[in-house]
C-alpha cells in the first residue's frame, strides 16, 4: 500500500531533548502520520541536536545572540523551517520567548508541551510551585501556542501523582516520564486530522477536548501515541 503523505514537521529546542527523543521515536513507526523535517536550536551545544543527528535528522543552529532585534531572529527561523517545508512546529524546552507575528504565523499549526497542568502553574518553576502548594495532582500539558505565556487551546494532558516524599527532582521526573507519552500522542491525533480548534478550544474527533489521561491510563504510558 502507498505510504500516506506524513505532516512535515520542524521541532525548536534549547536543551537536552527528551521530548524530542520521545518524538523521534514515534516518528520511527512507519504508521505514525509525522516525521521530524528539521530540529533548531539556539544553542549549538544543545544535546537534543545530537539525539536528531542519531537518528538521521537534519538540524541547524540559529544563535539568537547576534539578533539586534527578536523579529529578525524570528524571520531567519521562520524562512528556515518554510525552507525546509515544515507544516507544524514543535516547540521541545526551546527557551525564547516568542513574538507575537511569529505565533500567529504559525497559529493553529504550533504545539508547545509544558510540565503542569494548564492553566495551573504557568511559567517557571512548576513542580516546585506544585509542592509548595501541597496539591495532591501535577501533570503535563500538550497546547497549541498564542502570544500569552503558556497560553493556548489545550490538546492532551496527563495527570501525575504527587507522592509523599517527593521533591523538585522526583516529581519533574515522573512528569516527565507522561510529558514522552502524551506530546508523540498530541502529534498523532494532529498528524491524523483529528484536532480541530473551535472558539479557541480544541475538539477531537468533533468532541470538547482536552483529553486527559488519568496517572493509571494505559494509553498515557505508550510512548508512540498509538492510542485511538
Ligand atoms: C520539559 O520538561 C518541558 O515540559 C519544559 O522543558 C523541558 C524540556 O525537556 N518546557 C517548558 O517548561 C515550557 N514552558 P527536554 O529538553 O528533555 O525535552
Amino acid at each position: 500500500m502507498a505510504q500516506a503523505r506524513k505532516l512535515r514537521v520542524g521541532v525548536l529546542l534549547s536543551g537536552g531533548g527528551t521530548n524530542l527523543q520521545a518524538l523521534l521515536d514515534a516518528c520511527a513507526d512507519a504508521s505514525f502520520p509525522a516525521e521530524i523535517a528539521l530540529v533548531v536550536s539556539n544553542n549549538e551545544d544543545a544535546f537534543g541536536l545530537t539525539r536528531a543527528r542519531r537518528a538521521g535528522v537534519e538540524t541547524a543552529v540559529l544563535d539568537h545572540r547576534p539578533y539586534a532585534k527578536r523579529e529578525e531572529f524570528e524571520a531567519d527561523l521562520d524562512r528556515l523551517l518554510r525552507g525546509h517545508d515544515v507544516e507544524v512546529i514543535c516547540l521541545a524546552g526551546f527557551l525564547r520567548v516568542l513574538t507575537e507575528g511569529f505565533v500567529e504565523a504559525w497559529r493553529d499549526r504550533m504545539l508547545n508541551i509544558h510540565p503542569s497542568l494548564l492553566p495551573a502553574y504557568k511559567g517557571l518553576h512548576t513542580h516546585a510551585r506544585a509542592l509548595a502548594d501541597g496539591v495532591a495532582t501535577h501533570g503535563c500539558t500538550v497546547h497549541f501556542v498564542r502570544p500569552a505565556l503558556d497560553d493556548g487551546p489545550l490538546v492532551v494532558q496527563a495527570e501525575v501523582p504527587v507522592e509523599p516524599g517527593d521533591d523538585v527532582d522526583s516529581l519533574a521526573a515522573r512528569v516527565l516520564t507522561r510529558e514522552h507519552a502524551i506530546y508523540p500522542l498530541a502529534l498523532k491525533l494532529l498528524g491524523d486530522g483529528r484536532l480541530k480548534v473551535v472558539d479557541d478550544h480544541v475538539r477531537i474527533d468533533g468532541a470538547p477536548g482536552p483529553l486527559r489521561l488519568g496517572w493509571e491510563s494505559v494509553d498515557a504510558a505508550d510512548p508512540h501515541g498509538r492510542a485511538s
